[in-house]
């Protein structure tokens, strides 16, 4: 995982019709240990590393530690998570030669689907990165068979770079339309 790097951060929080994104702080780690140890919510991204438990420990009092992940808030809330961070030059897979492009993923609680909560939120961090990091391109990585995943990147305007195996799956590349 690679910083964002120099952003203004923690960023003035963002209100849409029904959440708030902000930094995360000490009162969402219950949420994020849920977040990160269900397994339905890391089906397509390798699996819970930590139980519940371990995650509540291992979550530190403060986990507002780098800039680009943003808490998304529904009545008072945590229900999940955006990350933004920059695709390493050094990986594969990359949309302009000096890499580092703003990546961008979601995950939110089972509970939350299907209701378009998503669609909000990630409009909502892209807007920000938008008018954070003009002219950048924005990338997104996720696993062709995460079905919800990848009709909400193509919803979103992320169009099919290529598509490569990894982590024992077919991953697909997406860059985000402008203009
Ligand atoms: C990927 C993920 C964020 C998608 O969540 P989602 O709720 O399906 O996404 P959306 O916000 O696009 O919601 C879409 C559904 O809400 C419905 N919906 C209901 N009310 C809506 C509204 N007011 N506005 C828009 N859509 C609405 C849509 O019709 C759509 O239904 P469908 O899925 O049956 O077609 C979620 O499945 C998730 O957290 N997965 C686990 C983490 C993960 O795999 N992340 C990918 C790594 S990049």
């Amino acid at each position: 995982m690679k910083p964002l790097g120099d952003v203004p951060w923690p960023p003035e929080q963002i209100v849409t019709e029904r959440l708030i994104l902000r930094e995360t702080r000490t009162e969402d780690r219950a949420g994020l240990a849920e977040l990160l140890s269900d397994a339905t919510v890391q089906a397509y991204l390798g699996g819970p590393q930590h139980t519940r438990e371990e995650l509540e420990e291992l979550i530190p009092h403060d986990p507002n530690t780098r800039p680009g992940i943003f808490a998304v808030e529904h009545a008072g809330e945590f229900i999940g998570r955006i990350t933004i961070q920059r695709r390493d030059r050094a990986w594969s897979h990359h949309v302009r030669d000096e890499g580092d492009e703003v990546e961008i993923g979601y995950e939110f609680l089972p509970s939350t689907w299907g209701k378009g909560i998503a669609t909000e939120a990630t409009r909502a961090a892209l807007d920000w990165i938008d008018r954070t990091l003009p002219g950048e391109p924005v990338v997104l990585t996720t696993q062709v068979a995460n079905e919800r995943s990848l009709r909400l990147a193509q919803k979103l305007g992320f169009v099919e770079v290529e598509r490569f195996d990894a982590y024992g799956a077919e991953q697909w590349f997406g860059v985000l339309k402008t203009g």
